[in-house]
């Protein structure tokens, strides 16, 4: 062969070695766990970089993508609760507004084929413009956050590092986030290393509990995601016109009320459960399917086989197979600090609510004693918070709107009572969720930082206080709390350091 046809075959050859790597993906930033099948993510579209996911990540957990910068995408897909949002039904997202439906967890995206419960968006790359632009999220335009992240300090640095200029354009803000979210692998479950033979044994109950889902539930919960991907209606009563499932995405007549199967990785981090998340435990789940599923037109038949509804389950069957889900606990992946918004190679300047303080500095006699009164009852709310004392933090939550109620809000200035009205409804709405969160001290804690930021900017502007205070800040651990004393510590969390202002 001619030495001119050896080059030719060489080069192309080292072409095709070449492209095939960029099709593979570097197995350094993501590799495909030993027993999962292949991923659907077209890798060679947005190939993953370690700049690029550390952009992605950064502007995950940045509040600058919502309309008032409170609110970032981590606020509802929280690491510790498998990325979802702490003990919340419906999520919620800006000036505390609900939205439909509850928040998913996000793992192995890179294997899933459509996203949301309805399965609306078919690419990972276009998902985020849905929360970014829904009022009831982060009520944003996706125009506007370009142009915020253009005039801020860092992004157009990293935009730079990731992509090779410093252009921000919607393209590449989507692609950041998805390397982000692609790189959140959960495959390191007791199954999974069972599976792999690492080592690991399931004993007698939790493979029980395996045979059992096999026959009973993997016709729909099927392989290693656990879901088939498909969209379907598992007998949930009470629905609504208000959220009609996958019938919103394609008003096909047959597809209402049907919502995707989802994942049933990490459930014990991931509750309350369903797309309304109408279930608290898993308990509560197998009864469902063993006894409450209710008849209606678009009831899967699986469902409802040789006219029988549910799943025919003894008490025995429901705990054995509640044993196997738990082995899909992936302790890893919830303490991995490649996803924890601690780890931020930049600290993101969180929302200085400092700068909300108003200089009413009231006379009103009336108006201090009640305040004061306030602050007593938030104190002892703050004890009861430290202690996960979760039924004194609600009696005392239920206290403390009523007793900021007396104010009479006509005697106040124009200015003063929309302020008053307004940061009032922000406790107000975080001591409610005190009060439902009885079941969970970490929902009351979300709560309790949440209204303790409320409760410092109404006190910092009228000024009542008779005695010292304090407005202490963990940046950390995003813990904010008021005390009397000069120094305190609210709880071991993870806070290297804590700002104090004195009222
Ligand atoms: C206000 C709370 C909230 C915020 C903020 C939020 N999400 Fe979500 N997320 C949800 C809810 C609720 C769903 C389910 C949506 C549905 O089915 O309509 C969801 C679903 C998703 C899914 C689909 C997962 C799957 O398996 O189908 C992805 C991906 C996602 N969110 C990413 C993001 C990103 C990226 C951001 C930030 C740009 C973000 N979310 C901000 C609440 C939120
Ligand atoms: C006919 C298909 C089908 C079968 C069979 C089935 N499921 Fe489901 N499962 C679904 C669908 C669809 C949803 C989501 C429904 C919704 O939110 O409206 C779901 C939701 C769940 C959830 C909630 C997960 C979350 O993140 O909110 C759990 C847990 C669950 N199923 C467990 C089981 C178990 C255990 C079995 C067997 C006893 C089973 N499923 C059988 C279709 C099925």
């Amino acid at each position: 062969m001619p030495a001119k046809n050896k080059i030719i075959i060489l080069s192309a050859f080292v072409l095709i070695v070449c492209l095939s790597f960029k099709n593979t993906q570097d197995t350094a930033l993501f590799t495909v766990p030993g027993n999962f099948p292949k991923p659907a993510y077209q890798f060679a579209r947005n190939p993953l970089s370690a700049d690029g996911i550390e952009l992605g990540k950064t502007l995950f957990y940045d509040a600058i993508v919502s309309s008032d910068n409170t609110v970032s995408c981590g606020s509802c897909h929280q690491q510790s609760a498998g990325f979802t949002q702490h003990g919340h039904a419906l999520s919620h997202g800006v000036d505390d507004r609900l939205t439909k439906r509850n928040s998913m967890p996000l793992f192995n995206m890179a294997w899933a084929t459509s996203f949301g419960w309805d399965g609306g968006v078919h690419d990972l790359d276009f998902f985020a413009v849905s929360p970014i632009t829904n009022p009831a999220e982060m009520n944003e335009s996706l125009g506007n956050v370009l142009e915020k992240l253009r005039k801020s300090e860092q992004y157009p640095a990293m935009f730079k590092r990731a992509f090779g200029t410093e252009e921000i354009n919607s393209e590449r803000f989507l692609k950041a986030l998805s390397q982000f979210m692609l790189t959140m692998v959960s495959a390191n479950a007791k199954y999974d290393k069972y599976m792999r033979y690492e080592g690991v044994e399931l004993n007698e109950t939790e493979l029980a509990g395996m045979a059992l889902f096999k026959q009973k539930c993997a016709s729909c919960h099927s392989g290693e995601l656990f879901t088939d991907f498909s969209f379907r209606n598992n007998g949930l009563g009470g629905m609504t016109d208000d959220d009609k499932g996958r019938f919103e995405v394609n008003q096909n007549e047959g597809d209402q009320f049907k919502f995707k199967v989802p994942s049933l990785r990490n459930l014990s981090y991931t509750t309350p459960y369903m797309h309304d998340g109408r279930f608290k435990t898993l308990e509560e789940v197998l009864a469902h399917y063993a006894s409450t599923v209710e008849k209606n037109d678009f009831l899967d038949p699986l469902l409802s086989q040789n006219g029988q509804l549910g799943i025919a389950l003894t008490a025995d069957e429901q705990k054995k197979i509640i044993s196997f889900l738990k082995t899909l606990d992936d302790e890893d992946f919830i303490n991995n600090p490649k996803f924890a918004e601690t780890t931020l190679a930049l600290s993101i300047p969180k929302r200085n609510v400092e700068l909300d303080v108003m200089p009413f500095k009231t006379k009103s006699v009336k108006v201090k004693e009640v305040l004061n009164q306030g602050i007593e009852v938030y104190l002892k709310m703050k004890e009861a918070i430290k202690t996960q004392n979760t039924g004194s933090a609600a009696a005392l939550s239920e206290r403390l709107p009523k007793v900021l109620r007396k104010i009479d809000v006509s005697k106040l200035g124009k200015k003063e009572k929309v302020f008053f009205i307004s940061y009032l409804e922000k406790v107000t709405f975080n001591a409610d969720h005190i009060i439902e969160g009885e079941y969970s001290a970490e929902h009351q804690a979300d709560h309790f930082n949440e209204l303790s930021k409320y409760f410092y900017v109404l006190i910092a502007s009228f000024k009542p206080n008779s005695t010292d205070l304090y407005y202490h800040r963990c940046e950390t651990s995003d813990q904010n709390w008021l005390s009397n004393k000069a120094q305190e510590v609210l709880a071991p969390a993870n806070c290297s350091t804590i700002k104090t202002i004195k009222l």
